[in-house]
């Protein structure tokens, strides 16, 4: 199916081979930045912020600034009408009539499927709540594939909170269509991964390990994708502070992971891994963000129907 016109509400939205076409389009772009720097001139995208955010908001700013397309929008939704009580409904609707795509956050889950009803453009969920996350999700597809060569056949251990953790409900549901996944869900029994979301990898075909200690699995993983403890969905502060620190990726505890492991983390990190990992070439969560940018400049161009640039090989033979 085209991808043109096109909403973006939960990783499942797009099929395999959709997937597969944004990266394609996001290594191209990688490669030859500048032949895409003007590809959307003319087109305008709204980013609808009403939730903080430093990666996805700037990031989806920055891709359709270097599309040369031009950005309107709000980070504090107190600038907007929605402080005089306007509804989601009416927000959307309102600025459908001006942009070309909508980009949206949320903190109601189940607030970005509400906005598609009454979208007139191409509308992309920027996160929603403890739902889900879909472009951290393809950020986080560009990454695997990108620095370990292919999607499938990798032991993956998500660490941290499982349970309110968008970014981790999105990337397990996505890479649980590839072959030869391994999910370890690394979490203390409160913040473990939903059921949910676990029946759904099971009726995929793949297995799943629980368990609450890091050490025990470490060497085992390919990739270790950590996450923070998400302050602002605990309704008991005494809840936060207890388990705020339980686990903190350190230098030490990175002996014992395998030469290869790539530590990655959608950020902004807390205390979760320490700064003197940082600089391991296996950390690789700055790397990830920057490929975020690239993912959202092709997921751009594929909902706005936006032509391939053809590379220069194609252009000689065509001359
Ligand atoms: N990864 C991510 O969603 O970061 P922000 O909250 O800064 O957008």
């Amino acid at each position: 199916m085209l991808l043109k016109g096109r909403n973006l509400v939960k990783s499942e939205d797009f099929s395999v081979e959709e997937i597969d076409q944004i990266l394609s389009l996001s290594q191209n772009i990688i490669e030859n930045p500048s032949k895409y720097s003007r590809v959307c001139e003319g087109k305008l995208l709204a980013t609808l912020f009403y939730e903080p955010s430093t990666r996805t908001r700037l990031s989806f700013e920055s891709a359709m600034c270097r599309l040369g397309g031009s950005v309107v929008g709000f980070s504090e939704p107190n600038s907007s009408s929605v402080s005089k009580g306007e509804s989601l409904g009416d927000t959307i609707r309102t600025v459908s009539c001006y942009a070309d795509a909508i980009v949206m956050r949320h903190p109601v889950a189940g607030s970005a499927e509400e906005a598609t009803k009454y979208t007139e453009v191409p509308f992309i969920n920027a996160g929603d709540g403890g739902n889900q996350h879909p472009t951290q999700t393809l950020t986080d597809l560009l990454t695997i594939k990108s620095l370990k060569g292919s999607l499938e056949n990798h032991t993956i251990g998500l660490c941290g909170d499982l349970k309110n953790g968008r970014t981790v409900h999105s990337l397990v549901k996505s890479m649980s269509r590839y072959k030869g996944i391994k999910f370890i869900f690394i979490s203390p029994d409160e913040l473990k991964m939903p059921k949910y979301i676990k029946d759904a990898i099971q009726e995929q075909g793949h297995a799943y390990y629980e368990t609450d200690n890091l050490d025990e699995v470490l060497g085992s993983l390919d990739i270790l994708y950590m996450t923070r403890v998400q302050r602002e969905r605990f309704e008991n502060q005494e809840q936060y502070e207890k388990l705020k620190n339980y686990y903190i990726l350190n230098k030490s505890k990175m002996q014992n992971a395998r030469k290869d492991m790539l530590v990655m983390h959608p950020l902004p990190r807390v205390n979760e891994i320490d700064v003197d990992v940082d600089d391991d070439k296996r950390a690789v969560y700055f790397k990830q963000a920057k490929y975020g940018m690239f993912v959202r400049m092709a997921l751009i161009m594929k909902l706005l129907g936006i032509k391939e640039v053809q590379n220069d090989l194609e252009e000689v033979a065509i001359d």
